[in-house]
């Protein structure tokens, strides 16, 4: 009888056991929950120093756009390649864990792949030569930028979420 009782509790634990670790990988895996904005968007609450990290990029990719914008005015491809390349994969800096749990999965790929984009318009830039075709991979990637945009907004991480 109490053996019975005792591999009931057994059960139990286990169970609990699986299931906060299929939470724990599920969270850790897909990033943090977001909550619907006001103005309807996804907001994803980040702390103030990882907002802060976010956003330089954020200004680092535009820095980049209008740089290559203008480097095109000019048919320069070298310049849009250097621009581009400053942008890509390889900018990625170390992304401290607390970001890296904050983001939403979607969120990291599509960030991932406009850094790829970037590579991308760099290499065909220096191999193609053509400034019609650097301005179409360009407004492919403003698209991205676009989408992102429209789907997500940040807000301040507080307690409670
Ligand atoms: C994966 C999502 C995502 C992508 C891709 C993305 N952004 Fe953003 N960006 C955001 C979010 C979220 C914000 C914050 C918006 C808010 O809170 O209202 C932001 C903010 C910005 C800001 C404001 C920075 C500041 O200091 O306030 C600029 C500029 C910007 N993005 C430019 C770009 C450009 C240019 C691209 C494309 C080359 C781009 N972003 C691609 C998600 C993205």
């Amino acid at each position: 009888m109490d053996t019975r009782r005792g591999c009931g509790r057994c059960w139990l634990l286990l169970g609990v056991v699986v299931l906060l670790a299929a939470a724990i990988g599920y969270r850790l895996l897909t990033g943090a929950h977001t909550h619907t904005g006001s103005d309807g968007r996804a907001e994803i609450a980040l702390a103030p120093e990882d907002r802060d990290l976010v956003l330089a990029e954020m200004r680092t990719f535009l820095g980049a756009v209008q740089g290559i914008t203008d480097a095109l005015t000019k048919e320069d491809l070298q310049i849009v390649a250097q621009q581009a390349r400053g942008v890509g994969a390889a900018a990625i800096g170390q992304v401290p864990p607390s970001l890296m749990q904050a983001l939403p999965l979607e969120f990291k790929t599509l960030g991932r792949s406009v850094h790829a984009d970037f590579d991308q318009l760099a290499l065909d830039a220096e191999q193609l030569g053509d400034p019609a075709n650097s301005l179409q991979q360009l407004s492919g990637i403003l698209g991205k930028c676009v989408a992102c945009h429209a789907t997500y907004r940040f807000t301040a991480a507080t307690d409670g979420r």
